[in-house]
């Protein structure tokens, strides 16, 4: 008689479903991006372009690789290095400057030390909040999913450098 009821008890925690939507966790955070084009020490550099890039007006087919500091202020110097941004973001518009990014955010400090997330989407840059999908994360970021919000903070014209705010919303 123990063990029938015992088996039911089994059978009872075996069916029972797993509570996966009250567990999930929103986290909300926000680093400042800097592309650094120019100067000796570029965070941004250009690697490929098509043939008709060059007269483009929105440098259609422009291939850059970057490994831009993210930092927990906006002042590139100034605040707390968080971790960098590592991928590639190609113009992808050809009447509108728009880029494809594709990039790890990989973090080097604090809780998030040795976690990344990863962000695809589209950028078109003179555009006040560009919406980017996070396709995934590891470590503490692990089944993450969301969006980036990004805002230019800074831009100079002249030299191609850029701050932009990023505010990422995930769930896991
Ligand atoms: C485009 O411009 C770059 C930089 O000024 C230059 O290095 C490159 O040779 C040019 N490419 C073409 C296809 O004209
Ligand atoms: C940050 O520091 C680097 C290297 O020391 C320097 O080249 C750059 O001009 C500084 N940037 C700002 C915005 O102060
Ligand atoms: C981040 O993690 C690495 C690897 O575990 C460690 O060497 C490093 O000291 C950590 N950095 C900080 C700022 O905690």
């Amino acid at each position: 008689m123990a063990s029938a009821a015992l088996f039911f008890v089994l059978l009872a925690l075996a069916t029972m479903q797993p509570q996966t939507a009250s567990s999930e966790k929103e986290t909300h955070l926000k680093v400042y991006w800097h592309d650094v084009v120019s100067g000796p020490d570029p965070t941004a550099v250009r690697v490929a372009r098509g043939a008709a890039t060059n007269t483009s007006k929105t440098a259609f087919g422009l291939v850059t690789v970057i490994d831009d500091p993210l930092t927990e202020g906006p002042g590139l110097n100034s605040s707390r290095l968080m971790g960098r941004a590592q991928g590639t973001y190609i113009a992808a518009g050809k009447d509108q400057l728009a880029m494809l990014m594709n990039m790890n955010f990989v973090f080097t400090t604090g809780k998030y030390n040795g976690s990344s997330i990863a962000i695809m989407g589209h950028n078109a840059v003179f555009t006040k909040v560009r919406e980017m999908a996070v396709i995934g994360g590891t470590g503490v970021f692990r089944w993450a999913r969301g969006y980036a919000q990004a805002r230019t903070h800074t831009l100079d014209l002249k030299t191609g450098d850029a701050t932009v705010e990023y505010n990422v919303f995930i769930r896991l």
